[in-house]
């Protein structure tokens, strides 16, 4: 008889804990990492901005969409499987980048590339990361590496060359960060940067052991004070110094700063943070080569539009160039919803930081094949046996 269930992008997955056993989908990642964490280290990661409106506005976005499933179609040969950039992946999403990640998990930055490896789907490294870009290119050398330039052209200059001969033929320009964000609601929980000792930060940590010893300590004892190891060309500051804070600064960046980089870089470039066609029409005139639409996980402008809402015009104006999305995915029919509107991939934020918080490594790794295997069952009900079938026919807009 024939395995009708069996993912052919996929190999067998790995062997789970039994907290991991319990985590069913990407939204029982959440709960379980607010058990997991401090108080100020969760809202760092699970928060947005001011009112959370844009946040809330990711995840609404989708309801807004239902399917219209065709039957009787033969899809027992389905797959998951979704090529980018030349490369070919085993699904049709990858991990995007996450800064500060390790204050989360033990060397965070890690446990996803690996994950991201040894599930062949991309990921995509932080500049705002606490592990060597050169040690993490080691582990997973098909990682791609975001940047939030620094302002002046030297330093932007060394920074790509130093990108380059770490191997890296992925850049994300990170687009949508000026300045910092403004986090009201990391104030409220004790986190601020520069982290001052406080009693209650010593409770919040005190009553989380697991992620006092398994993280923070374990990472002092073996690494020291964790520092911005890839925002420039040389290692950054560290986390908790009161320099961190005038890194953001970098409101005096234009597009003729991306097309500087442009002639310089020869790998992939691609602009994130874009939520207007027009911007999307000058990062192809440039010769960009993907945009990825994201309001930042609703961690910026608050407000700033649903990327999902925006997306089919982006797409339109995109041509020869690469579009993905970002924010709010947390389900299978969230990636297929997505890619029938013109995204050809897309990339998950906060769920693969939770999973790499309870469970590292193999964590992630279930992470991403939770939300695989329900891509895998869902195109079997839309009657689509491959990802590149999908396209508006099978959604409208539900009213
Ligand atoms: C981010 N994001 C982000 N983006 C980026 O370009 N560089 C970065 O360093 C960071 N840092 C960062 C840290 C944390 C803790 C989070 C949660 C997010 C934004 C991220 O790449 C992505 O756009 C959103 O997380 C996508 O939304 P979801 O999937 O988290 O809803």
């Amino acid at each position: 008889m024939r395995d009708t269930t069996r993912n052919p992008a996929v190999a067998g997955p790995p062997a789970l804990t039994r907290r991991l056993r319990d985590i069913l989908s990407l939204e029982d990642l959440e709960p379980a990492a607010e058990r997991h964490l401090p108080h100020c280290i969760f809202a760092y990661v699970s928060g947005g901005v001011e009112t959370n409106a844009s946040r809330h506005d990711n995840r609404a976005a989708f309801a807004e969409y239902d399917f219209h499933p065709r039957v009787l179609i033969d899809v027992s040969m389905r797959t998951t499987a979704k090529s980018l950039f030349d490369e070919s992946y085993s699904a049709p999403f990858g991990i995007a980048p996450m800064g500060g990640a390790g204050l989360a998990a033990y060397r965070a930055d890690l446990a996803l590339a690996s994950a991201a490896a040894a599930e062949n789907v991309p990921f995509i490294l932080s500049g705002s990361s606490l592990v060597r870009m050169e040690d993490v290119a080691k582990a997973n050398p098909r990682a791609w590496f975001q940047a939030y330039l620094p302002v002046e052209r030297d330093a932007i200059g060394a920074l790509v060359d130093r990108v380059t001969a770490a191997g890296y033929r992925h850049l994300v320009v990170t687009a949508d960060v000026p300045l910092g964000g403004n986090r009201e609601n990391l104030v409220r929980a004790g986190y601020t940067s520069p982290l001052r000792p406080t009693p209650k930060l010593a409770f919040d940590a005190l009553t989380h052991p697991r992620w006092l010893f398994g993280n923070a300590l374990r990472t002092l004892r073996h690494h020291g004070m964790p520092h911005y190891e890839n925002s420039a060309a040389e290692r950054g500051v560290a986390v908790f110094s009161n320099d961190a804070i005038r890194t953001l600064l970098r409101d005096s960046l234009s597009w003729h700063d991306l097309e500087w980089i442009r002639e310089r870089w020869q790998g992939k470039l691609i602009v994130k943070g874009i939520l207007s066609p027009s911007d999307a029409d000058i990062a192809r005139q440039i010769g960009c080569d993907g945009v990825i639409v994201s309001n930042h996980g609703g961690r910026q402008l608050d407000g700033a539009a649903a990327p999902l809402r925006v997306l089919p015009r982006i797409a339109e104006t995109a041509q020869r160039m690469a579009v993905m999305l970002d924010g709010g995915i947390r389900r299978g029919t969230d990636v297929i919803k997505a890619l029938a509107l013109g995204a050809d991939f897309v990339f998950v934020g906060r769920p693969f930081l939770y999973a790499a918080a309870i469970g590292q490594e193999p964590g992630v790794r279930r992470a991403v094949d939770l939300l695989r295997s329900e891509i895998h069952r869902n195109l079997a009900f839309l009657g689509s046996r491959d990802l590149t079938e999908l396209d508006g026919r099978v959604m409208r807009i539900a009213r």
